[in-house]
């Protein structure tokens, strides 16, 4: 059956937890180490030997198929799945069905990064058949979760999602593994109080008519990129893991300690770059401190500032500013200067949903 794997990414969704940021771009195409976090997926789904994959896509179709294309780039032969609403994980399930056409599958959420791939897990699956497998994590707080329970050997007895009184402390992480047995479930459930078909119930309902779902531990990290906190964090995480020979000192009074990825025509003068840190192509820094666990997007420019553990998306532009910026997201474009004149004053610039947080 092996031959025959296929992928179902979810592309699709709001990203509510992200705005502003996802008022203007998909939340899977956020940057981690200036990669859309959907690639780390696309490369994971491709090193565990699967080569065709339909990606779920919603509002933000055009942009998603405008980041991968038909997927060759990655090895994969992608076909894009059009979800009218996000309606749940199990809805998109059911919109995949011709698509999936009765073969096993993994689904994958676009938007989670997993430590170590898929491949393991896949190879469990195809190897001991049965109707479901689902990847589950130990986490502190497991009421914000999918909690499964177990058995004594390690099948999943039952599932709920966010429940206030968890059973484990085992968290669904956002893979799945699923024959097709899963379509008459997610054909059987009813919305839940959310409004959404819930992977949870679908996954339940197997369990229910008797059918074997099995469970794998990941002992890695894995993050889902749902909220700026998390980008953050999966950012640290990945430039911590980043390979880079050190650098030769550079000329003109900069200096780059630590690993540290330079992009194409880069111009640095009187800098320090202290890694991990990944900075982008036609970037320019003059007087800029980077700090560790910062990501620089392509053709930014940063002048007499200090930043660090932060993520600056492409073309944006920090001048003069007083005070280090630590631990910020920063969109396309943005522009953070210091303002001349009368009145001293802060002055905004900012869209809905913004963030701004100010020192005493
Ligand atoms: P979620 O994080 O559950 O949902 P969301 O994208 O709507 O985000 P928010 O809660 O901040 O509004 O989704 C997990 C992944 O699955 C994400 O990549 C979006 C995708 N998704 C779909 O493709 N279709 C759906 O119906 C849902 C609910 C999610």
């Amino acid at each position: 059956r092996g031959a025959s794997l296929k992928a179902l990414i979810l592309s699709g969704g709001e990203g509510s937890r992200l705005r502003p940021l996802t008022h203007t771009r998909a939340k899977q195409l956020m940057p981690v180490a200036n990669k859309p976090v959907l690639f780390y997926g696309l490369e994971a789904v491709r090193e565990a030997g699967i080569d065709r994959a339909g990606i779920i896509v919603g509002e933000t179709r055009a942009e998603i198929e405008e980041a991968v294309g038909n997927g060759s780039r990655f090895g994969l032969d992608v076909t894009y799945i059009e979800q009218e609403a996000p309606l749940g994980l199990a809805h998109a399930v059911l919109v995949a069905e011709s698509f999936l056409a009765d073969e096993p599958f993994v689904m994958y959420l676009g938007d989670n990064l997993i430590a170590g791939g898929i491949a393991g897990l896949v190879e469990e699956f195809r190897q001991h058949g049965p109707n479901a497998e689902i990847l589950l994590a130990k986490v502190p707080n497991p009421e914000q979760f999918g909690v499964a329970e177990l058995d004594e050997r390690g099948r999943v007895r039952s599932l709920e999602e966010k429940p206030s009184r968890p059973k484990s402390d085992l968290a669904l992480v956002g893979v799945y593994m699923f024959d097709s047995s899963v379509f008459e479930s997610v054909r059987r459930i009813e919305p839940s109080a959310r409004g959404e078909l819930e992977i949870t119930d679908a996954i339940q309902d197997l369990v229910d008519r008797g059918l074997e779902v099995m469970s794998h531990q990941v002992h890695g990290w894995w993050k889902d990129t749902g909220k700026p906190e998390d980008i953050l964090e999966a950012n640290r995480i990945v430039l911590g893991t980043l390979d880079v020979p050190p650098r030769a000192a550079l000329p003109d009074g900069s200096r780059i300690e630590g690993r540290v990825a330079l992009g194409d025509d880069v111009e640095i003068s009187r800098s320090l770059i202290r890694g991990p840190a990944i900075i982008g192509s036609g970037v320019r820094l003059d007087e800029a401190f980077i700090g560790p666990y910062t990501s620089i997007g392509d053709g930014c420019r940063l002048s007499r500032c200090e930043i660090e553990n932060s993520i600056v998306m492409e073309g944006s532009r920090l001048e003069d500013l007083p005070r280090r910026v630590d631990g910020s997201l920063l969109g396309r474009d943005v522009r953070v200067t210091r303002s001349e004149g009368k009145p001293r004053a802060f002055r905004f610039v900012l869209g809905d949903g913004s963030q701004i947080r100010i020192p005493e």
